[in-house]
């Protein structure tokens, strides 16, 4: 990797993708945050070490100017964190083929589209880099109640992805992880009982945004890392308890 390092953080404008451009700042990597609206919502301390983009995931032009923008102003590009994502529960029969549409757009085309541009840049640049990906920990251990088949379509599909481009990209030092949450305290459970939200997982917890961006990192920086989807879940993909 370079010395001045880069990382693209999509859904960067909020919850985990905030936290995760705090950190990488504070790192000294150069980062740039995208999300729809990040230029409004968001409010990070300035520096000429970040860059704040609006664009949705779901369209192609969103990556291929974030890319664009990564190697014109910083050089390069050694890291991506596929954090945009989007999240629903209703039962099955509710689900309709717009709803499979909508939530696959933002959660695996977005992938799709930054993580090509990602890796035609590592590719380039010769030197390897890491791609790390925020799953769920749903896919492994359905919980009752909590009726997301759908969405764990694609999140189940990432976890899938990530283990097929590790391997296609290991003799090019190009690693691909995934972290895989439960309940993390973020906006997205703005309207949920945090007694409930505690009661899915077997110990007992919410998960801080902190030990999501902990684990990113983690996988970001394991020279001898790839294919590996890291539950940072408080047991949640365990099993019944
Ligand atoms: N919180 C949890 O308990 C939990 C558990 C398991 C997995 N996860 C996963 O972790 C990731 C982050 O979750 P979070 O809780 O931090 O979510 P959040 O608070 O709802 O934030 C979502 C972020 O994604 C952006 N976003 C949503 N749709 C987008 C689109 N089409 N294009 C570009 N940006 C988009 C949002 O910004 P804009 O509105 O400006 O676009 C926002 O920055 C997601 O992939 C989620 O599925 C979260």
């Amino acid at each position: 990797m370079s010395a001045q390092r880069t990382v693209i953080i999509t859904g960067a404008s909020q919850g985990i993708g905030a936290g995760l451009v705090t950190a990488y700042l504070q790192k000294g990597w150069n980062v740039i945050g995208t999300s729809r609206r990040i230029s409004e919502t968001a409010s990070f301390d300035r520096s000429d070490r970040l860059k704040l983009m609006d664009g949705d995931v779901a369209d192609p032009d969103t990556a291929e100017r974030v890319a664009r923008t990564a190697i014109d102003r910083f050089g390069s590009i050694d890291a991506l964190i596929n954090n945009a994502g989007v999240f629903v529960t209703k039962p099955f029969l509710e689900y309709t083929i717009d709803d499979f549409r909508r939530i696959s757009a933002t959660n695996v085309e977005g992938f799709i589209h930054f993580t090509k541009h990602a890796i035609k840049q590592m590719l380039r640049q010769e030197s390897g880099g890491s791609i790390v990906t925020i799953t769920s920990s749903l896919t492994d251990h359905p919980i009752a109640g909590v009726t997301a088949s759908v969405p764990m379509i694609t999140k189940g599909g990432l976890n899938a992805i990530t283990r097929s481009l590790a391997l296609e990209f290991a003799g090019n030092n190009i690693r691909v992880n995934a972290v895989s949450p439960g309940v993390v305290d973020t906006p997205l459970h703005a309207r949920n009982p945090k007694d409930f939200l505690k009661s899915l997982s077997p110990m007992g917890t919410i998960t801080a945004i902190q030990e999501i961006v902990n684990g990113v990192i983690y996988l970001t920086e394991s020279a001898n890392i790839t294919g590996e989807v890291l539950h940072v879940d408080n047991g949640a993909h365990l099993g019944k308890w």
